[in-house]
């Protein structure tokens, strides 16, 4: 058995997929900010503030911001050098070998999937919420479906509707999903700096004193706040910045792929880190950050201060944010599952291009009447802390790729380098990992189970199949 044949670098860099090259770097960048900014910031923010690090949350955002940067140089050097719209799956498979490449878009597979599911579940619960403030009650047989705990019903249908629609714009074309994600991610930053404006006259600092509230034991014994507390807040708002990596699965739909790709990761994950740090800072600073453990601390806060129209317009801005990262993952799922497709590793035959629209429709289609089924049936929303860890493990394979590769392909053209280098890379690596061991220890089983399938499915299948196996390539 050869678990690490690989599959040459200039594979992936000739890749003539017949996928429509559209995209410019303002596209990318718009993609990143769509796929980064959704139920973290709306959410997570709050719950991380009140539980684990107060008004130091800020501070987690900054801790999070560095590892995302790490990871973002490290995956901007690969998706110039590498390419490919197989992302870090691609990566792994050029640089360490098919088997390691596997576990990598397997993970991948469960971060795009998972967020996808679970997201368009949030989506369809702020909908009914909005829908209820203006007197339209849908009925609760159509809000859950059967699996659900606590309100057992038919069919999220406003979940399944939502996917359904956005299959058929990815299937359309990347440009138009590109054009349809700009306008929605103009109304979700519009929703962010309208909290700004109207917050920040409202900030009161006595709010931030002290700024690292003193560690307290809750009633399991576990401590909180303080200086660690900065740090369990970090993983926790880790899933806040989750989507940048998204990007670069449409290094095959872009124009000058070797100069945007970068321009696109970098840029929108600064974009959103200065939004987070900005947004964290005054929520904390407008409202007691023990009473932000709500399921929309945002809109709660502008309530709180007074302002109910502008807590309207904000909950408005956050379902866009939903909608967009929903529609990017769901986008880089359907890619990712291309690229594995068409290594053999998945049904060969799926790795078909639809020549009229330039994407791939036989995966839109097949990928998107499981991702309605799961939706539309099962509550995912409580697997979404399988997103940090198969994430995590990722941002720590690309950084480890780079390493890889700069020592056995130094040849290979690097039109984007990661500053610092090896630094960087090391630190992302090291930071990425410490964030994983403070994840809770239900989130470890859930990700052993789902690498288990990985390797049932790899050696049932995926090892025969592949194309360097029908090659016969060492
Ligand atoms: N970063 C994305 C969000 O916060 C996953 O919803």
């Amino acid at each position: 058995m050869n678990l690490l044949r690989t599959k040459p670098v200039e594979d992936a860099l000739d890749s003539t997929s017949g996928l429509r090259r559209e995209l410019t770097a303002f596209d990318l960048m718009m993609l990143g900010v769509g796929a980064i900014i959704g139920a973290g910031i709306f959410v997570l923010t709050g719950i991380s503030a009140a539980t684990h690090a107060g008004p130091a949350v800020v501070l987690s955002f900054v801790v999070a911001g560095i590892a995302c940067a790490c990871a973002a140089l490290s995956y901007a050097e690969l998706a110039a050098s590498v390419g490919g719209c197989g992302s870090a799956y691609g990566y792994g498979y050029a640089g360490l070998g098919e088997f390691p490449g596997w576990l990598m878009g397997w993970m991948l597979l469960a971060e795009y999937a998972i967020a996808v599911a679970a997201v368009a579940v949030g989506w369809s619960g702020y909908l009914a919420n909005g829908l209820h403030t203006i007197g339209i009650d849908l009925p609760p047989l159509l809000l859950n479906g059967p699996f659900d705990a606590q309100t057992p019903g038919l069919i999220n249908l406003p979940a399944a509707l939502l996917l359904t629609f956005l299959g058929i714009l990815i299937a359309s074309g990347a440009k138009v999903s590109a054009r349809v994600n700009m306008v929605i991610v103009f109304v979700k930053i519009a929703a962010i700096l309208l909290f700004l404006v109207v917050a920040i006259p409202h900030i009161d600092i006595s709010h931030w004193r002290p700024f690292i509230p003193p560690v307290e034991v809750d009633a399991h014994g576990e401590s909180r706040f303080g200086i660690m507390g900065i740090f369990s807040g970090a993983a926790i708002v880790f899933f806040a910045y989750i989507g940048f990596d998204a990007v670069s699965t449409s290094a095959e739909e872009t124009r000058n792929p070797q100069r945007d790709l970068p321009r696109g990761i970098i840029g929108s994950l600064v974009i959103c880190t200065v939004l987070y740090i900005a947004v964290s800072g005054v929520l904390t600073g407008i409202v007691d950050y023990k009473d932000l453990d709500v399921p929309s601390p945002v809109t709660h806060a502008l309530l709180d201060i007074g302002q109910s129209w502008a807590a309207g317009l904000v909950s408005i801005g956050a379902i866009a944010g939903l909608t967009t990262v929903c529609l990017v993952m769901y986008f880089a799922l359907t890619r990712l599952v291309f690229a594995i497709c068409r290594d053999g590793l998945l049904p060969h035959a799926l790795a078909h291009v639809n020549r009229k629209t330039g994407t791939p429709t036989r995966i839109i289609l097949v990928v998107g009447v499981v991702m309605v089924s799961l939706a539309g049936l099962v509550p995912l929303d409580n697997l979404a802390h399988l997103v940090n860890i198969a994430t995590l493990t990722a941002f720590c394979v690309v950084c480890a790729g780079v390493i890889a590769l700069r020592r056995t392909r130094r040849d290979l053209a690097r039109p984007f380098k990661v500053p610092l280098y090896p630094l960087t890379p090391a630190m992302g690596i090291a930071i990425c990992l410490w964030l994983m061991a403070n994840l809770p220890g239900v989130t470890w089983i859930a990700f052993t189970l789902w690498m288990a399938l990985g390797l049932t499915i790899y050696f049932a299948y995926s090892y025969s199949h592949s194309n360097l196996a029908r090659q016969n390539l060492p």
